[in-house]
C-alpha cells in the first residue's frame, strides 16, 4: 500500500501513520475541516493521534500541492465511543475515518468520492466504515448511503462561541465503494480503475499463501503423501480439467467483444488434450483411466468450477466474469516453485515408483506453462485489466475467485484413503455397523445381500 496511483491531475498516496507527519496536512486540516484548532489544541497532541492506522493523501500533480487527506483506521472503543462496550458492530470490522479536509473548491470535482473510496480499500475485509459529521446534509452521506449510528456516541466540540455536535454515521464498506466508484466521473475513475486491478491482484496473492499452506506440500515435502492421495487429487483435477476446452469454447461464444472472444480462443488453442497429461500420469501409476474418462461421476469440486463457468458465461451471460477461473487457477499454477517440483519427484519416489517425474507431468508442466513473465498468467492479467473495470464487477470476479478456490483447496485436502487393507483395522471405520459386517466376513455379507 505504498505506491502512488495516478491520473492526468491528481496523485493518490498511502502513508502508514508516523510522527513525522508533515506541517501540510495540518495545515490543510486547519484551512477546511471544522474547528480543527478546538479539538487539537497542541501540535504534538495532533502528531500523537495521527500514529496509527493510514493516511491517504491526494496531490495536483502540477505543483504537487496537497489537496486532500484523511486518518483512517481500524475503529476501537476509544475512538468511536460505542453506547455499550460489547458493541456488535465494533465487535465485527470495523474502520474510523476520521478528520477528512479537502479544499473546498476541489469537493464538487469528484475528490470526495476518490478519497472515501482509496481509504476504503485499505482495509478490504472490514465490513463497516464510521465516520462524524457535521453537516447531516453533507454530501459524504450522499456518495455512502451512510445512516445514523444510533450506537455510537456524538463528539461534542466546545467553540468559542456554540458547542459543536458531530453526528456518527455508518456504511456498509462494500456498497460505500460501489456507490462512491459510480459517483467519480472518467477521469476520476482511470485512478479507481487501477486500484482496482491492484485489488484483484492482492487478492490472487492471499489465495497463493493460503494455497502453500495447503497439508499437500507439507505431505509431499515429508514424503507422508500417500500414493492413493495422490492418485485422488490427479483424478478430481481430470474432472475439471476435461471440460476447460469446452468451457472456453462457451466462452468465446458469449463474448461480444473481439478482444475478449480472442483470449478465449487463444486460451482454448493452449488447453487442447491438456487432460491427455493428466491421464498419463494416472495411469503410469497403474490407475484405471477408462472408468476415469467413461463412468467416475464428477466430484464436487470439479463440478462446482464446471458450473460456475457455465453460469456466468451462458445463463448470467457476462463471459468476463469466467475470468476469475484462469486467473486464479493459471496464477496458483505459476506460483509452484522448483523446490516444489522437486518434493513432488522425490515423494513419488518414495513410493517405489521407477520414474517419478512420469507421474508428474501435470503438475511440472503447468508451472512453466503458467508462471513467468511470458506465461498464461500475464495474458490473464491484461484481460483483467481490460475487463474488470468497475467496482461491482471487481466484487463479482472476487466472489468467483472465491468459490474456484475453495473447490480447489477441497481438491488439493489429500483425503484419507487406505492405503492397505491391513490399516483398516486401526480405524473409525469399524464404527459403522455396515461396514463392519463387509470387513469382518466380506465373504457371506456379500453372498447375503444378493441374495444367495
Ligand atoms: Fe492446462
Ligand atoms: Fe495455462
Amino acid at each position: 500500500m505504498s505506491q502512488a496511483y495516478i491520473n492526468e491531475e491528481w496523485k493518490v498516496e498511502y502513508v502508514k501513520g508516523s510522527l513525522s507527519l508533515s506541517e501540510e496536512i495540518f495545515s490543510l486540516r486547519e484551512e477546511t475541516f471544522v474547528n480543527e484548532k478546538c479539538i487539537m489544541n497542541s501540535r504534538n497532541v495532533r502528531a500523537e493521534s495521527d500514529q496509527t492506522g493510514w493516511h491517504v493523501l491526494i496531490r495536483n500533480i502540477s505543483d504537487n500541492i496537497l489537496l486532500a487527506a484523511v486518518h483512517v483506521l481500524p475503529a476501537t472503543l476509544a475512538d468511536v465511543e460505542a453506547n455499550q462496550s460489547n458493541n456488535s458492530i465494533l465487535n465485527s470490522s470495523t474502520i474510523y475515518a476520521k478528520r477528512a479536509a479537502i479544499k473546498k473548491q476541489y469537493r464538487a470535482k469528484g475528490l470526495l468520492q476518490l478519497l472515501i473510496y482509496s481509504l476504503i480499500r485499505i482495509y478490504p475485509e472490514h465490513e463497516y466504515l464510521i465516520f462524524h459529521l457535521q453537516d447531516l446534509n453533507s454530501p459524504i452521506r450522499k456518495f455512502t448511503k451512510a445512516i445514523p449510528a444510533t450506537e455510537f456516541k456524538s463528539k461534542i466540540i466546545e467553540d468559542i462561541d456554540n458547542p459543536i455536535e458531530l453526528t456518527p454515521f455508518i456504511t456498509r464498506t462494500e456498497s460505500a465503494m460501489v456507490n462512491c466508484f459510480d459517483k467519480m466521473d472518467e477521469n476520476t475513475r482511470v485512478i479507481a480503475r487501477k486500484m482496482i486491478f491492484d485489488d484483484i491482484n492482492a487478492k490472487l496473492e492471499g489465495y497463493i499463501d493460503d494455497f502453500h499452506c495447503h497439508n499437500f506440500w507439507t505431505k509431499l515435502k515429508n514424503h507422508t503423501l500417500t500414493k492413493n492421495e495422490y492418485l485422488s487429487i490427479l483424478m478430481d483435477m481430470h474432472q475439471y480439467v476435461r471440460m476447460t476446452t469446452r468451457t472456453l469454447a462457451l466462452a468465446a461464444a458469449y463474448s461480444e467483444s473481439r478482444d475478449l472472444r480472442n483470449f478465449y480462443i487463444h486460451h482454448l488453442k493452449e488447453e487442447v488434450d491438456h487432460e491427455k497429461i493428466l491421464e498419463a500420469d494416472i495411469s503410469y501409476l497403474g490407475e484405471d483411466v477408462d472408468y476415469l474418462i467413461h463412468s467416475r461421476p464428477m466430484c464436487k469440486a470439479a463440478r462446482t468450477i464446471t458450473s460456475l463457468g457455465e453460469s456466468v458465461i451462458s445463463y448470467r451471460q457476462q463471459p468476463e466474469m469466467y475470468l476469475a477461473v484462469p486467473f486464479l487457477l493459471e496464477g496458483l499454477a505459476g506460483s509452484i516453485e522448483e523446490s516444489h517440483l522437486s518434493s513432488i519427484v522425490s515423494c513419488i519416489k518414495s513410493w517405489g515408483v521407477k520414474s517419478p517425474r512420469k507421474a508428474a507431468n501435470m503438475l511440472i508442466s503447468h508451472a512453466g506453462f503458467d508462471g513467468g513473465h511470458d506465461g498464461h498468467h500475464l495474458l490473464d492479467q491484461k484481460m483483467i485489466q481490460v475487463e474488470i473495470n468497475t467496482e461491482r464487477k471487481k466484487r463479482e470476479l472476487l466472489a468467483n475467485m472465491d468459490i474456484v478456490f475453495l473447490s480447489l483447496s477441497e481438491i488439493f485436502d489429500p483425503k484419507s484413503i487406505f492405503n492397505d487393507i491391513s490399516q483398516v483395522e486401526d480405524a473409525n471405520i469399524l464404527s459403522n455397523p455396515l461396514l463392519e459386517n463387509v470387513y469382518q466376513t466380506p465373504e457371506v455379507t456379500l453372498f447375503q445381500n444378493q441374495g444367495v
